[in-house]
């Protein structure tokens, strides 16, 4: 069973708290537009597709929290809190991507239908982003399951799995598809510092299903690559600019070079919705900077001296030449990636 870290239930939004996994597995209900933008800051939900959808639910609890008295007000509360949200993190360009289209359900919506019309209209946007992408990420997986064959060792970085999205996740969801095809396979799981997605997220999610991971220190990744140990890496992705360039968690850059220099394919997973079109480049993508104290006492233990100079890039951006493909819910891209991500879109037309 995979794991579903945002629920709409009773016209409430829960979240699996994931500040709190490996050790406690609890869910929150967030219940205020500033709980709303403090769980996607502080990582309580993480992951580009699961902020966007906790983005659109987020616009919901929004307008029922001011209870709105006509449509007009309920649209000024959707531009407001749509506005507010965007704030919370600037990289996974999935948050915008769902905020804008809750825009565009809010303006869609007959200017002389009424306030429940309006909320109907809403709702079924935001159910329909977070079931459209559980979808997205099994076909994910169903097109990648094949790069894994048995006896593969396979490296992944930070956690890309059913917690960061709406289930399945992207590059866990390629192993789980492969699980399920009968295929023996052992992943190798970054810890991911500083806030080690892949420690606790990753290697929680894999042990659960019962998919052999061994957890390694993110400097041991070319240590293994040189034992032989991994035969493809599958990682996610946070925004992916029209010519390919990917930006994912601080240290998949590393990853990629360390796997060109050892012949290692390196795949990137995701879904269109992650795509960022506009940009020609990686070099445009805004890269959010993440508090010192995650760096220098990271879990409440100081580890490095008071006042020290800290600098906390929270993605980077592997180039596209480094990427042997990118696997989507269209099937998997390859260079040159500003004609195939063209192509791609050009088969989808609503995305
Ligand atoms: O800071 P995080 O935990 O939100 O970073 C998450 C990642 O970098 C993931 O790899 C990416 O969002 C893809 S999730 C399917």
């Amino acid at each position: 069973m995979t794991v579903e870290p945002i629920r709409w239930s009773e016209g409430g939004l829960h979240i699996i708290d994931q500040t709190r996994l490996p050790l406690e597995y609890r869910e929150i209900e967030l219940k205020t537009l500033d709980a709303v933008w403090e769980a996607i800051k502080m990582l309580r939900v993480r992951g580009a597709p699961a902020i966007g959808i906790c983005a659109a639910f987020g616009v919901l609890v929004a307008v029922k929290e001011q209870h709105p008295s006509d449509a007009g007000a309920m649209r000024r509360r959707v531009a407001e809190a749509a506005g507010y949200l965007a704030t919370s993190r600037p990289t996974a360009v999935n948050l915008f991507w769902a905020l804008d289209r809750m825009k565009r359900a809010a303006e869609g919506v007959d200017g002389a239908a009424g306030a429940e019309a309006l909320w109907r209209r809403l709702e079924s946007e935001a159910v329909e982003i977070c079931e459209d992408d559980k979808a997205r990420c099994r076909a994910i997986g169903q097109h990648g399951a094949p790069l894994i064959r048995d006896g593969y060792g396979v490296l992944t970085h930070c956690n890309a799995g059913a917690l960061a999205t709406g289930a399945y996740g992207t590059a866990l969801a390629v192993m789980y598809s492969a699980q399920e095809a009968g295929t023996s396979f052992r992943v190798f799981a970054d810890e991911t510092r500083p806030l080690l997605q892949g420690a606790r997220l990753t290697a929680w999610e894999l042990t659960r299903a019962g998919i052999d991971v061994t957890l390694i220190c993110d400097n041991t990744a070319a240590q293994v690559m040189r034992e032989g140990r991994i035969q493809v890496v599958v990682v996610g992705a946070d925004r992916i600019a029209a010519n390919g360039d990917t930006a994912n968690k601080i240290g998949t850059y590393n990853v990629a070079l360390i796997a060109k220099a050892h012949g290692v394919p390196f795949y990137v997973a995701a879904p269109l919705s992650t795509f960022d079109r506009s940009l020609p480049s990686g070099e445009s993508i805004p890269i959010e900077e993440r508090d010192p104290g995650e760096v220098t006492e990271g879990f409440g233990r100081r580890t490095a001296p008071e006042g020290v100079q800290v600098y906390s890039p929270a993605f980077d951006v592997t180039p596209a030449p480094l990427i042997a493909g990118i696997i989507t819910e269209r099937g998997i891209l390859k260079a040159p990636y500003d004609r195939s991500i063209a192509e791609a879109f050009g088969k989808a037309p609503s995305t």
